[in-house]
């Protein structure tokens, strides 16, 4: 039998966190055999609630899940964790300036970053996935720095599996046969969803998805606009931001980068650019990754249209600014 892996969720009172903590106690996350100690954080005013949560999880009786701590205290979450999930942040609310927002996030993502520096387990693999989720996890880079910097990643997986699932739409494939989509940047609405490199596995064989879908004038204008703003259109329906399939994508992005990807696939992931495709070092910029032995490596040589060239500068600018952004917030 494994040991156990210890799994801190931030914001575990919040929605994602309420669909994300059962996909981890059931093994979706690190796999069915993979026992796992959940360490769950929120803020003061979500006590009660968050224990409420611990009160299900309990109830439930998952065979894997071996404790919980739910706590207020970061000291307390951040003890020994293995895996970080950071779900917990400051939402913008109405009439909000960009910079007080920012401003909020950094100094939770500086305090977070500090106790995960001095408490997690040594190796500790963290998934930002509370907005602004790349300048978040650079944030939380900068003031952990005995935490690898390829420890630190964001999650784009959800914007990743939004565009397989929009060509799956469109072609009446399944999404399943669909792969090697990206999503180049922020994960905002500046974010470019990629398909170029993209295939279809059908009965003829693996066929890109350029070829299958024809409508150049689609791929070029409706998908990537359906994708950057797929957020806002859940909002729209639901009156509540994506939960169910956000967990889903974190669970995807944490299993991936530690049980690898499957040959030949490559999947989305918010790192730390090292100057990959000209993107600036020291951004935290969604690439095209490979996993294999709990380390990700950036997908090389990919061919870059000019089209594609203009969208993966235009998002990093926008990174760049939020950069600048949060660094002013820390004066
Ligand atoms: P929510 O508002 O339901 O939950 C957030 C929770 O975080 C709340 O329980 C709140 O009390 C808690 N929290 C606030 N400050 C905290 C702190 N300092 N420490 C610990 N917990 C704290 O929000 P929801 O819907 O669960 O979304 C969470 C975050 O994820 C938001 O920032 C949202 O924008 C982001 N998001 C990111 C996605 C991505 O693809 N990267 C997709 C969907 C949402």
């Amino acid at each position: 039998v494994k040991s156990p892996v210890t799994v801190l969720v931030t914001g575990a009172a919040g929605q994602i966190g309420y669909a994300i903590v059962p996909m981890i106690a059931r093994g979706i996350m690190l796999g069915p055999d993979q026992p796992v100690i959940l360490h769950l954080l929120d803020i003061e005013p979500a006590a009660e609630s968050l224990n409420g949560v611990k009160m299900e999880l309990v109830d439930a009786a998952f065979p894997l899940l071996k404790g919980v701590v739910a706590t207020t205290d970061v000291v307390e979450a951040c003890k020994g964790v293995n895996v970080a999930v950071m779900v917990g942040g400051f939402p913008r609310k109405e009439g909000m300036e960009r910079k007080d927002v920012m401003s909020k996030n950094v100094s939770i993502y500086k305090a977070q970053a500090s106790a995960l520096e001095k408490y997690a387990a040594e190796d500790c693999k963290v998934l930002v996935v509370a907005n602004p989720a790349n300048t978040n996890a650079l944030i939380l880079k900068e003031f952990a720095p005995s935490i690898p910097e390829k420890n630190i990643t964001c999650l784009t997986r959800l914007d990743h599996n939004r565009a397989l699932g929009q060509i799956s739409e469109r072609l009446k494939e399944h999404v399943s046969d669909v792969k090697n989509a990206i999503i180049w940047g922020n994960h905002s609405s500046t974010q470019y969803p990629d398909v170029n490199h993209a295939t279809v596995t059908t009965s003829s064989g693996e066929t890109p998805v350029r070829k299958l879908v024809a409508d150049d004038q689609w791929l070029n204008t409706e998908f990537i606009t359906t994708v950057q703003q797929r957020g806002a259109a859940i909002i729209k329906a639901r009156k509540l931001s994506s939960a169910l399939s956000a967990a889903s994508a974190a669970c995807d992005h944490m299993r991936d980068w530690v049980l690898g990807t499957p040959k030949g696939t490559w999947v989305s992931m918010g790192v730390y650019s090292d100057g990959s495709y000209g993107i600036q070092p020291g951004l935290i910029y969604s690439f095209p990754v490979t996993c294999e032995k709990g380390q990700w490596s950036i997908v090389q040589g990919l061919k870059i249209d000019e089209f594609s060239r203009a969208k993966m500068d235009a998002t990093a600018k926008e990174l760049i600014d939020e950069k600048s952004l949060a660094y002013s917030c820390l004066d």
